[in-house]
């Protein structure tokens, strides 16, 4: 695991851009594994004003999303498909795109396609993650065991608290949603994990230093061969 510790976000962005970048210039038909949430949106910003200046084409990029929340419809704002529109598909010329459909009929089936879609494509070359406060990847939440394959995850409450700065209510957030399995995330080639503000440094300080346990899914990543983790100095604070 590289850790790099940056004085801003700002520079955490830059870094993770120019990393993401490498990628798709070394192999332009990459498949990229992409989050959501607060801490990607300037990478994305980035990413954005690189392919604008002609320095990166995305035409034969494929990507897949982490998740995607159960309940919501998929045009909702706030669902993450919505989301990944908004702040880096508009505005790109991905070649396509897929996130686990929240709406599917059948959830099950739609968590092993989703899966065997990866698969299919040769599976994930580059995957970007944030952590949750709980030290959450994806939506694993801390739990008994480690998650294999993309499944259906209830979210813990610290996850609902943190999310409902998106909604009006926190009634509004969905309790449930389909998420990658560390499984999936570990068989990635290689890993980007991008943590920003004080909020975070207690999930990073036991990524990092505390004991590899499913109590904090993070702390898988200390087992894979290619991780490369970005901190702002307040996400760093505890190491
Ligand atoms: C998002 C995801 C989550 C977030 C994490 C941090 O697709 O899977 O694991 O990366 O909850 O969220 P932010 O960046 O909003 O602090």
């Amino acid at each position: 695991m590289v850790v790099h510790v940056f004085d801003t976000p700002a520079q955490v962005a830059q870094a993770a851009a120019a990393v993401i970048a490498a990628q798709v210039l070394q192999k332009p038909d990459s498949v990229l594994g992409l989050a959501t949430g607060s801490t990607p949106m300037d990478t994305y910003r980035e990413l954005i004003s690189l392919h604008r200046g002609g320095v990166l084409d995305f035409s034969r990029v494929k990507s897949y999303n982490l998740d995607e929340y159960v309940g919501l419809p998929a045009g909702h704002p706030e669902s993450y498909v919505s989301f990944m529109k908004r702040n880096l598909f508009d505005h790109i010329n991905i070649g396509s795109y897929s996130l686990p459909d929240g709406s599917a009929r059948d959830l099950q089936r739609e968590c092993e396609s989703y899966e065997q879609a990866i698969r299919d494509d040769g599976g994930i070359d580059l995957q970007l993650l944030g952590i949750g406060n709980n030290g959450h990847i994806g939506f694993n939440e801390p739990g008994k065991a480690f998650t294999y394959s993309t499944n259906l995850t209830t979210l813990a409450q610290s996850t609902i608290d943190a999310n409902k700065r998106f909604f009006d209510s926190i009634d509004q957030v969905p309790r449930q949603a389909l998420s990658m399995g560390i499984g999936t995330i570990m068989e990635a080639r290689s890993i980007l994990l991008l943590a920003l503000g004080e909020a975070k440094a207690q999930a990073v300080y036991q990524m990092i230093r505390g004991p590899i346990t499913p109590r904090v899914p993070a702390s898988i990543l200390r087992g894979h061969a290619r991780v490369t983790v970005m901190l702002d100095k307040a996400a760093a604070a505890r190491l």
